[in-house]
């Protein structure tokens, strides 16, 4: 079995990460989505992954290369614009070739991993293989309805009035039967080929297609509140590494990750949090749930729940919660009397105390 990662698309809910970074590269707890993904389908034993990339095809490929660090051989297809999930399978048809797949959406976290929906595919075969969970609000969402056995009657796309409250989640178990499909479907009201359609357009056709319900964490990294999440989730399991120096005056907590060469002096890290390699903490406290990037610069500073990129510097700034901070951004302390200074980018979101 293959593995086709879908990781074009313009994460336009992401911005302004999403601008100068793709979204399946943002990183949480330190590490890029997307090498979660692949350690997600290296765990299923599947090695050949497609890679649909888009606009942002360059920076992805710098960032995983052959996929050789991640066990796996990538091999990159270029698709020219995001027309919809099924348009990229069709791009992915001949790396395909006659294979099963695991179709994996790139900006999807599963950290639990997907043994027992590939163990259900191969004891019940079938056309495909979809894995739902139930959701308090399906309309944002592909909708399925099952019957009693599990099969697949049918499944909606976004629906104003949802049928069935089992969302799909964004990995599945295709067939070659899915090509016919995708030739024979037409684009949505939305101008994309969607991959309901043509699951659904299998259905018609007679083909099974089962669907189970999926238990583990899943989260679709689609704005900034599911990094937040998706960070806080990988962060809850980290485990305790003294990478780099921390000096006598600083208090560190037991689920705390500090990587290589970074330094902590007069700070108090309470955790679960991640520390990268090179980064410098002094005089501040880092609470929980807080990813710290590589070569970074924290000073006189509290901060908590947040995520910040690598090379970010922030300076004397008290109660900094659940924020993004960029690749490289400074955020710092100017004259009390001055008011707030911001230099933004195009869809900054800045919320100060009201
Ligand atoms: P979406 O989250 O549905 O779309 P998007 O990435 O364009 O985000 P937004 O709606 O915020 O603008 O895409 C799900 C995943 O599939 C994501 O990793 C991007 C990828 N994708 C493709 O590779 N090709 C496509 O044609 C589309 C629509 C998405």
């Amino acid at each position: 079995m293959k593995a086709l990662v879908l990781s074009g698309g313009s994460g336009t809910r992401l911005r302004p990460v999403s601008h100068a970074l793709p979204k399946q590269l943002v990183p949480l707890a330190n590490r890029p989505l997307l090498a979660h993904v692949l350690r997600g389908v290296r765990d299923l034993g599947i090695t050949e992954v497609g890679m649909v990339v888009g606009d942002h095809a360059t920076q992805i490929r710098q960032a995983l290369g052959d996929g050789a660090e991640h066990g796996v051989t990538i091999t990159y297809l270029p698709q020219d614009a995001p027309r919809g999930l099924a348009h990229a399978v069709r791009v992915a048809r001949p790396y395909l070739g006659d294979d099963d797949f695991l179709l994996h959406l790139g900006d999807n976290l599963l950290p639990d991993g997907l043994g027992d929906g590939a163990a259900e595919f191969r004891r019940r075969g079938g056309g495909a293989h979809l894995l739902v969970q139930k959701v308090a609000d399906p309309r944002p969402y592909g909708v399925v309805e099952l019957d009693g056995d599990g099969r697949v009657v049918r499944l909606v796309e976004k629906p104003r009035r949802p049928r069935s409250d089992l969302a799909l989640i964004g990995a599945c178990f295709l067939t070659p039967a899915i090509h016919s499909a995708v030739d024979a479907i037409r684009p949505s009201a939305r101008g994309e080929l969607e991959l309901t359609d043509a699951v659904q357009w299998l259905v018609d056709q007679g083909v099974i297609v089962r669907a189970t319900e999926y238990a583990g964490y899943w989260r679709d990294i689609a704005d900034s509140e599911d990094v937040l999440a998706g960070n806080r989730r990988l962060l809850a399991t980290i485990e305790a590494v003294r990478g780099g120096d921390v000096d006598p005056f600083s208090v560190v907590g037991p689920r705390v990750h500090i990587e290589p060469g970074a330094r902590v002096v007069r700070s108090h890290l309470a955790g679960p949090a991640i520390v990268g390699a090179g980064s410098v903490i002094e005089d501040s406290r880092v609470g929980a749930y807080t990813a710290i990037g590589r070569d970074c610069v924290i000073r006189g500073s509290e901060l908590s729940g947040s995520v910040v990129m690598d090379g970010a510097r922030i300076s004397g700034v008290i109660r900094l919660t659940d924020s993004i901070i960029g690749r490289a951004a400074e955020v710092g302390c100017g004259d009390r009397q001055a008011g707030y200074r911001i230099v933004s980018g195009d869809h900054s979101r800045i919320e100060v105390p009201g």
